[in-house]
């Protein structure tokens, strides 16, 4: 069976954090949740996590997955610290003919395909381990690979422990390798903590597993961007960096203008259909969908939400919604969660939504509040409506019929309905259900005051 155990126990005090570091995020998701869904695409019968003080989060956080197991480190004193000690946490789920591929829980870069080439790579080479490796301009902070002079890997040294030639080395290891279960075994068992940082090292494995005469193979990655570690603040920013560019790059080959991509920020679940523009300052976050021919623009947050084709989107904040084609939204409006927006319809300047369902047609030009709302076609919402949808306990529904028309600073106090064609005059505050074609004028008569002002 193919297994993968993923190395998360670390106190990744580089972080200087008090989340646990495989829990902060890289474009929107944990990093340990980066690399479990990306070994959900390489046909794994179990992925084994090793966690340690931070195994509460991690379990929230996996949850949706149930070929996820986790497996304690303990940490302290009375043990040793380190890679090779973490995978030892795991060897009671390996059996002697598996294929284990072990990555560490802080490279969110890496694409399932790599790992699952990896995987392929040592089965089709017979070997009992195989390093992904890289060549990498910065190699700092990473383990250097040494190989003899007919190229076969025979150690990786850690920086810690390299001397300066090595140090110069530009091979490096990615922390992702293949062994054969019988192997990881037996040889786990032959780490010390014989080197400047005192730990079990996983990387010694290689050269222990060398000096046996036991097949050895490297894949160097293609795509070297893949393999950065995020030890430090800096190196998730650069990890964040880089992953945004590569989504951007995807979209832009897909047939997306995005105008400044450095300033754009598009999450990895996202879709975008063809020929739609995204400007700088956006933000698309989560499972949202934008359809083809949509204009996104200004200081713009979309998350959640499936948004249909031709429809433009101004320096506003969309939450967990659904909205149709040729609707324009902004600037300044807030879409919050539950609303169902059809087509045609234009939400205007500081228009708020909650909870509404709007039919094709409604305009809803500025300055209005919708909640617990359904509204009929062809409306006409004026500036300033507000639905007075609660009364300090509960929530009220406001019923708003086809072709209504409903004047401007109107409060429509909820529960109450407006049916077919019904009309509400500017100014009122509407208790009663107005009829079909009625209008209602809730509002104080004007008095005139002749000659108020003294000469
Ligand atoms: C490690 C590799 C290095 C490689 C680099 C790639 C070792 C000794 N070194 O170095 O060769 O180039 O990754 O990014 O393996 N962890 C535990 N328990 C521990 C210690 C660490 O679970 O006791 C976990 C950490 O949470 C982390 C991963 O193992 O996810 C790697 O640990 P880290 O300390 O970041 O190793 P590096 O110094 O980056
Ligand atoms: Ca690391």
């Amino acid at each position: 069976m193919n297994k993968a155990i993923v190395l998360a126990a670390g106190e990744g005090t580089r972080m200087n954090s008090d989340i646990p570091k495989v829990m902060h995020k890289v474009l929107g998701v944990s990093m340990i949740k980066s690399v479990v869904e990306e070994l959900q695409t390489c046909d794994l019968d179990e992925i084994i996590i090793i966690v340690s003080k931070n195994k509460r989060d991690i379990m929230e956080e996996l949850s949706e997955y149930d070929n996820v197991v986790l497996r304690d480190q303990p940490l302290g004193e009375a043990y040793p610290y380190g890679t090779g000690f973490a995978v030892m946490q795991a060897t009671d789920r390996i059996n002697d003919e598996d294929q284990v591929l072990v990555v560490n829980g802080d490279t969110p870069l890496l694409r399932g395909e790599t790992l699952k080439g990896l995987l392929e790579f040592n089965g089709e080479n017979g070997a009992d381990a195989t390093i992904l490796t890289a060549v990498v301009e910065d190699n700092h902070g990473y383990g250097r690979i040494l190989k003899d002079a007919e190229g076969h890997v025979r150690e990786i040294i850690e920086e810690a422990d390299a001397n300066e030639a090595e140090k110069k080395i530009k091979e490096i290891n990615s922390g992702v390798y293949v062994f054969e279960g019988k192997s990881l075994k037996e040889n786990l068992q032959k780490l010390d903590t014989d080197n400047v940082q005192g730990e079990l090292y996983l990387t010694d494995m290689i050269r222990i597993m060398a000096e046996e005469e036991s097949k050895i193979t490297s894949l160097q990655v293609k795509d070297e961007t893949e393999i950065k570690g995020v030890n430090s603040r800096i190196q998730l920013a650069q990890s964040e960096n880089l992953l945004r560019d590569r989504i951007n790059t995807y979209w832009m080959n897909e047939g997306i203008t995005i105008i400044n991509p450095d300033n754009t920020y598009i999450e990895k679940a996202v879709t975008i259909g063809k020929d739609s523009i995204i400007g700088p300052g956006v933000r698309l976050c989560g499972n949202t969908t934008v359809g083809s021919n949509c204009e996104i623009t200004g200081d713009t947050m979309i998350v959640d939400t499936t948004i249909a084709k031709d429809t433009s989107v101004q320096s506003s904040y969309i939450e967990e919604s659904v909205i149709g084609s040729d609707v324009t939204v902004g600037p300044y409006a807030h879409i919050r969660p539950g609303c169902d927006i059809g087509n045609d319809i234009n939400i205007g300047n500081f228009a708020e939504l909650k909870n509404t369902k709007l039919n094709d047609g409604v305009r809803m030009g500025h300055h209005s509040y919708l909640g617990d709302t359904t509204v009929g076609v062809d409306v006409n919402i004026g500036a300033g409506v507000i639905t007075v949808n609660y009364d300090g306990v509960n929530k009220h529904k406001t019923i708003i019929g086809d072709h209504a028309f409903i004047g401007s600073n109107s409060n429509l106090i909820a529960p109450v309905q407006v049916s077919d064609r019904g009309y509400v005059a500017a100014g009122s505050t509407i208790t009663k259900d107005v009829g079909t074609k009625e209008l209602a004028v809730a509002r104080s008569r004007q008095t005139i005051i002749k000659d108020w002002v003294k000469e």
